[in-house]
């Protein structure tokens, strides 16, 4: 990914956050899907600082920041590290690559969503560390 320089590394800093029992969340592509998931989180009464949100495209990235107040990353590793429930919403000829980018940094009981189509638990079981909880 190459915007790091708009789409800016996830926060990590809490001090602000008085959110802090809610899971961290990571949405992993932010098109229609993911942006819509990104709405529902919100619209559930998440606060904006628990909540990265991921884009290839640093325009993007503002949008969704202005829009939603969320953090943004171009790095879905640095996001995924600091989250609890990882969401992956990108198109399924994307899963793979995105699975390889991200897998080295899910943490043991990280809870990885898709929202993709067509896809077995198997495939994400095959290249997510072992005993990641998965759910389709
Ligand atoms: N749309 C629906 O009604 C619907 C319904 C059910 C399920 N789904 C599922 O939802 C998923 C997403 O569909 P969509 O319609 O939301 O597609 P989309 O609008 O094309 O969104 C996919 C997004 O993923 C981004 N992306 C791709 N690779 C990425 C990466 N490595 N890192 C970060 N972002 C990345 C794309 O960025 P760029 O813009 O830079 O290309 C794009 O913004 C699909 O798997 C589909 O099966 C969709």
């Amino acid at each position: 990914m190459s915007n790091d320089t708009t789409a800016s590394a996830p926060a990590t800093d809490d001090r602000t956050d008085d959110q802090q029992d809610q899971p961290r969340v990571a949405v992993l592509g932010t098109g229609v899907m993911g942006e819509t998931v990104l709405t529902g989180v919100l619209a559930a009464g998440w606060s904006p600082r628990r909540v990265v949100a991921t884009a290839r495209r640093a325009e993007r990235a503002a949008e969704l920041e202005e829009t939603h107040g969320v953090r943004t990353s171009g790095d879905n590793g640095a996001a995924v590290a600091e989250a609890d429930v990882v969401v992956l919403a990108v198109k399924p000829k994307d899963i793979g690559a995105l699975l390889d980018e991200i897998s080295p940094h899910v943490e043991p009981g990280t809870l990885v969503l898709t929202v993709a189509v067509g896809l077995s638990c198997a495939f994400y079981e095959a290249r997510l560390p072992q005993g990641t909880p998965s759910s389709a």
